[in-house]
């Protein structure tokens, strides 16, 4: 038995990293690859040495840091003409130790760019891995490459993620003379989306996807994100909250909210089940300085932040979750008096009206988007049933201090899923809450809750260099080694520790570990252990 599994170890590992055979790193050589339909041009393929750099730095506006400390590989980039008005292009890391895998990873709000960090960390584990520009040049917040342009949002949306995942298996194939043994998908935010809508689509795309904090709800998330900045402006009014009294709001959902779990660490590990009294934060008449209190009007706004946004009984979208007012800057400091880009530029250009204000906007926005649906990017059809069956697993996350996308939306998106598909959805599905993580990564200053799982978009916080979970390479703390061994040896991920490093800078040291659950089960303390040390907390029983 003991010598039994000594063999197969041994077979798994020989067949654990593959050295490239045809190892042709010639653009003429990928080019035959490609089937002519396809239109698609090999545009260029370097080599890369051991410890080096690629990307396309500055001229890449989207993401214009390059990764460093790559493995050898091959870095090759592809044109592909999707339609006769829209082109995308994408990037390929193929590395000459190769671990028998395809990876594909996302991209960013409206970005239009090839996300070569992301690529960084994926060919780190030795991953061929692929991202695309998603068809247009951008950088995240601007969206007015989709006016009138119908196959570009279209690749947006959908399509460019999809082909380049095609062809970039079949030069997968040509290069290393063999296919990749499983593929699979990492992305947060739009690359959360992407994931979504490709398990939806093209559901063998991928036998494994990470979707991080997905923006998947595009018709009422971006018409939503106007709302949101339109309750806090304009400016001069006497409702107007300067972000400079976020921080003060946020203290005091700390001091309502923290300890409702039970453990005093600035971590509110169930928003939801803080029921907050805003009121504390009113003025007195004695008080002077009215920078340290919120005046009644103030109040009123704070309370529409939170709420949910509904009309005549419709669900639009959630309201922000106590204790991601940190990140609230970015949606609602109402910079030259108008909510973020990521709100107007989508009615403006998505919706095709170029000349709207905030000020105008209304719940028929919404319904005009839920009917055009501009690039059909939303990732609204939740009988995911042929992903199920093929096998497919699904990990996402979702970090309670986000304030670009309500963590809200995932849960419902959960709850539609588990409505749709009329079963329990956890033998191929699970979500993962991150209490105290904002959007993506990282945690509020102060908070220090762990939040690193080298989940999408990750692992370039820490470094330019960085892959998977420094001093913790299993599945046990990386989510992407947690979907590989799910699909690969059907071991179910029933918790995954998150770290938080100080400072979020690795060589400091491990601050916390503490254990994610899957939704709805919580992290719970034992109430004896180090609160810092993940063995002190277990999963909820339900
Ligand atoms: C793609 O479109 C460009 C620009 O229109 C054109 O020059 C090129 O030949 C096309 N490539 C293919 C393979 O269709
Ligand atoms: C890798 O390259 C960096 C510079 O980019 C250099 O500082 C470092 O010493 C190199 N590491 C090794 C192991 O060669
Ligand atoms: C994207 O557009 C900018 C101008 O906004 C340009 O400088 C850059 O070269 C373009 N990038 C690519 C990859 O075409
Ligand atoms: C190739 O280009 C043609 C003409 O522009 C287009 O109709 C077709 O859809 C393209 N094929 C693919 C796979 O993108
Ligand atoms: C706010 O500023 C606008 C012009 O930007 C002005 O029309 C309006 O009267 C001001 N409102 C208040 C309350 O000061
Ligand atoms: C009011 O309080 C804020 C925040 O504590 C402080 O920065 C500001 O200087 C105070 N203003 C006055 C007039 O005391
Ligand atoms: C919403 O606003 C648009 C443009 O300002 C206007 O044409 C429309 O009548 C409004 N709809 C409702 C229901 O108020
Ligand atoms: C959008 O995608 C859905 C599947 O999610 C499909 O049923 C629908 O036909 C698509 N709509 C368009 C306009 O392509
Ligand atoms: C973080 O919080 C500390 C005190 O809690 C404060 O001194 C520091 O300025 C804050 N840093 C940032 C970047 O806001
Ligand atoms: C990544 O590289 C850029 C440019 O060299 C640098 O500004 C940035 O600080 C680096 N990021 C990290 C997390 O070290
Ligand atoms: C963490 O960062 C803060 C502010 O940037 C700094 O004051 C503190 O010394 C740092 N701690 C460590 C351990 O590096």
């Amino acid at each position: 038995m003991k010598f039994l599994s000594f063999l197969t170890f041994l077979f798994i590992f020989s067949f654990e990293l593959v050295k490239a055979k045809n190892h042709e790193c010639v653009a003429a050589s990928l080019q035959e690859a490609l089937p002519k339909r396809w239109n698609a041009t090999v545009l260029s393929a370097n080599h890369v040495e051991q410890n080096g750099t690629y990307g396309q730095g500055s001229i890449d506006i989207a993401y214009p840091i390059n990764p460093t400390g790559l493995k050898e590989l091959c870095a090759v980039l592809v044109n592909v003409n999707s339609s006769s008005t829209s082109h995308y292009t994408f990037g390929l890391f193929l590395p000459t130790e190769w671990n028998g895998r395809f990876l594909a990873t996302g991209n960013g709000a409206f970005a239009g760019g090839i996300n070569w960090l992301d690529m960084g960390a994926g060919v780190g584990y030795g991953f061929a891995v692929m991202s695309t520009d998603t068809g247009h040049n951008s950088t995240g917040i601007d969206g007015s490459w989709a006016l009138n342009a119908p196959e570009v949002l279209n690749d947006w949306g959908y399509r460019a993620m999809h082909g380049s995942t095609v062809l970039s298996k079949k030069l997968v194939n040509h290069f290393y003379g063999q296919p990749s043994h499983h593929n699979y998908y990492s992305g947060c935010s739009t690359g959360g989306r992407q994931g979504l809508r490709a398990v939806q689509l093209y559901p063998d795309d991928y036998d494994g996807v990470v979707a991080g904090s997905p923006a998947w709800w595009t018709s009422h998330l971006q018409t939503w994100t106007v709302k949101l900045g339109a309750y806090n402006l304009p400016t001069n009014s006497s409702h107007y909250i300067p972000p400079a009294q976020f921080s003060l709001i946020a203290s005091e959902v700390i001091r309502q909210c923290d300890t409702v779990d039970g453990v005093q660490d600035n971590i509110i590990s169930d928003p939801p089940s803080c029921h907050f009294n805003a009121r504390k934060l009113m003025c007195k008449e004695s008080t002077i300085n009215k920078t340290e209190c919120l005046t009644k009007p103030q109040i009123e706004t704070l309370g529409k932040i939170y709420d949910s946004y509904t009309v005549d009984g419709n669900y639009v979208f959630p309201g922000l979750a106590h204790g991601s007012e940190l990140q609230w800057p970015v949606l609602l400091s109402g910079i030259g008096n108008a909510p973020n880009p990521l709100g107007v530029d989508y009615v403006r250009y998505f919706l095709d009206h170029p000349d709207f204000e905030y000020t105008q906007f209304n719940y028929s926005f919404v319904e005009e988007a839920d009917r055009k649906q501009p690039g059909n990017a939303t990732a609204y059809q939740y009988d995911m049933n042929s992903f199920k069956h093929r096998g497919g697993k699904l990990l996402m996350t979702h970090g309670w201090s986000d304030a670009l996308i309500s963590t809200g939306s995932s849960i419902y998106f959960y709850n539609k899923v588990v409505e749709a598909m009329n079963s329990k959805v956890d033998d191929w599905y699970r979500f993962f809450l991150i209490p105290g993580m904002q959007h993506c990564s990282g945690t509020p200053n102060g908070t220090e809750a762990p939040w690193y799982i080298a989940a999408p978009n990750q692992a370039s916080v820490l470094s330019n260099s960085t892959h998977g979970v420094p001093g913790f390479r299993n599945p046990k703390h990386d989510i992407l080694l947690a979907v590989v061994d799910w699909v690969e040896k059907g071991r179910v991920p029933h918790e995954i520790v998150a770290t938080y490093y100080i400072n979020d800078t690795v060589a400091n040291g491990v601050g916390k570990q503490r254990p994610l659950c899957p939704y709805p089960h919580k992290a719970v303390y034992d109430q004896r252990g180090d609160v810092n040390q993940a063995k002190s907390w277990k999963c909820s029983a339900r």
